[in-house]
């Protein structure tokens, strides 16, 4: 039982824009519903006259955008009559799919590229007891065996080749639409395998004409920008490639499920892709986490990098309002975290009032 204002996931709130039924069992976290931040230091420090919004999914259940896909990949599943879900994923998508997973109490087996996962990942991965599986070798890689061991086993596929995935995470499009009562001019995020770019601009288009014999809730779109990073930027290259690269272990992705439908979503939307390098990726984490106190992961600050980027350029033009989404939290990866404060080291001092003293006033 819940109250009005209780909010008990996203398949509840949408329901109607979603493909359940009356009979359909739920299987939630409550996840969604995550918070819209307006930043308020960086604009300024940017000096430039733009409205910049965060869509932190790193508050999801698991800690990221996954869990609003996955709520539907796993509720249909289990109403479908699976008892094992299945995924390839460079972290986050193999937590979220071991947590309901366990909800449903059914199987997860999940690949994962052998040591190039960050380590909250894992530990949320076996804490909701997941079969693990590391492969050498890469997530592209790993998601072709998935494809491959589906059609000899009765697992089902919860990547985002699975359209229910994609049905869960256009809800956060709705979302940003009701918190800011229309579409933003520009929204910003990170690609890798192109489920999440696909799942937006879906959201968006629903929203912004009839559907399902539901009104219209705005006319207005945004323009995509997707943003890679440099060494896993296949969008940007305009062609698949293997061996991507990037500290950004999320996003190490070199041929995207997604592909077309990115490319859709660029151009229905009059959008663009871009490349951004290690350096300016952890420089814009560093940045959200030091100047307005919110912690994402590396590869969700592609979106910032590359907003910033263009709003610098005057690509984005001031009186713009952005939404950068910001797909995972901080704390998944603390080894990227320690190494990026490392000139910070904490400062080790005797238990006594004086030292405690010295150390406040050396460093006010
Ligand atoms: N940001 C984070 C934190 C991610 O985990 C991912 C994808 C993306 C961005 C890119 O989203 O793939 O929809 O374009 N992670 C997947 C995983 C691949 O296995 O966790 P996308």
């Amino acid at each position: 039982m819940s109250t009005p204002n209780h909010h008990i996931g996203l398949i509840n709130r949408y329901k109607a824009r979603l493909p359940i039924n009356a009979n359909t069992r739920i299987i939630s976290l409550n996840e969604g519903n995550t918070p819209l931040i307006q930043l308020q230091n960086i604009p300024r420090m940017i000096g430039k006259d733009v409205d910049i919004y965060v869509k932190f999914e790193g508050l999801n259940p698991t800690g990221s955008f996954k869990d609003r896909g996955m709520t539907m990949a796993v509720t249909k599943a289990v109403e479908e009559g699976s008892r094992a879900i299945i995924c390839a994923s460079t972290g986050n998508t193999s937590a979220s799919a071991a947590a309901y997973a366990a909800r449903a109490v059914i199987k997860a087996f999940v690949l994962i590229p052998d040591g190039k996962i960050a380590l909250g990942k894992l530990a949320q991965t076996l804490m909701y007891n997941a079969t693990i599986i590391q492969i050498n070798g890469n997530f592209d890689q790993g998601m072709e065996l998935v494809k491959e061991v589906a059609t000899h086993a009765p697992v089902t596929i919860v990547n985002s080749i699975n359209p229910y995935r994609i049905d869960g995470q256009k809800t956060a499009a709705f979302e940003i639409v009701d918190d800011l009562g229309q579409a933003p001019d520009y929204h910003c995020l990170p690609v890798g395998n192109a489920g999440n770019i696909t799942a937006y601009w879906k959201g968006y288009k629903e929203y912004s004409m009839e559907t399902n014999s539901i009104a219209a809730v705005t006319a207005k779109r945004p323009v995509m920008c997707g943003y890679q990073a440099a060494g896993a930027a296949p969008f940007v290259a305009g062609h698949m490639i293997d061996n991507p690269e990037t500290l950004a272990t999320a996003i190490r992705i070199g041929r995207p499920q997604s592909w077309d439908f990115a490319w859709a979503a660029q151009k229905e939307s009059g959008g663009w892709f871009d490349k951004f390098s290690d350096e300016q990726i952890l420089a814009a984490q560093k940045m959200l986490s030091q100047y307005e106190g919110i912690f994402c992961e590396p590869a969700s600050a592609t979106s910032l990098a590359g907003a910033l980027q263009d709003i610098a350029s005057g690509k984005i033009p001031e009186g713009s309002t952005i939404v950068c989404t910001l797909t995972g939290n901080g704390i998944k990866d603390p080894d990227i975290a320690i190494k990026q404060c490392a000139d910070a080291k904490p400062v080790t001092i005797d238990a006594s009032l004086d030292a405690v003293k010295r150390a406040i006033l050396d460093n006010l």
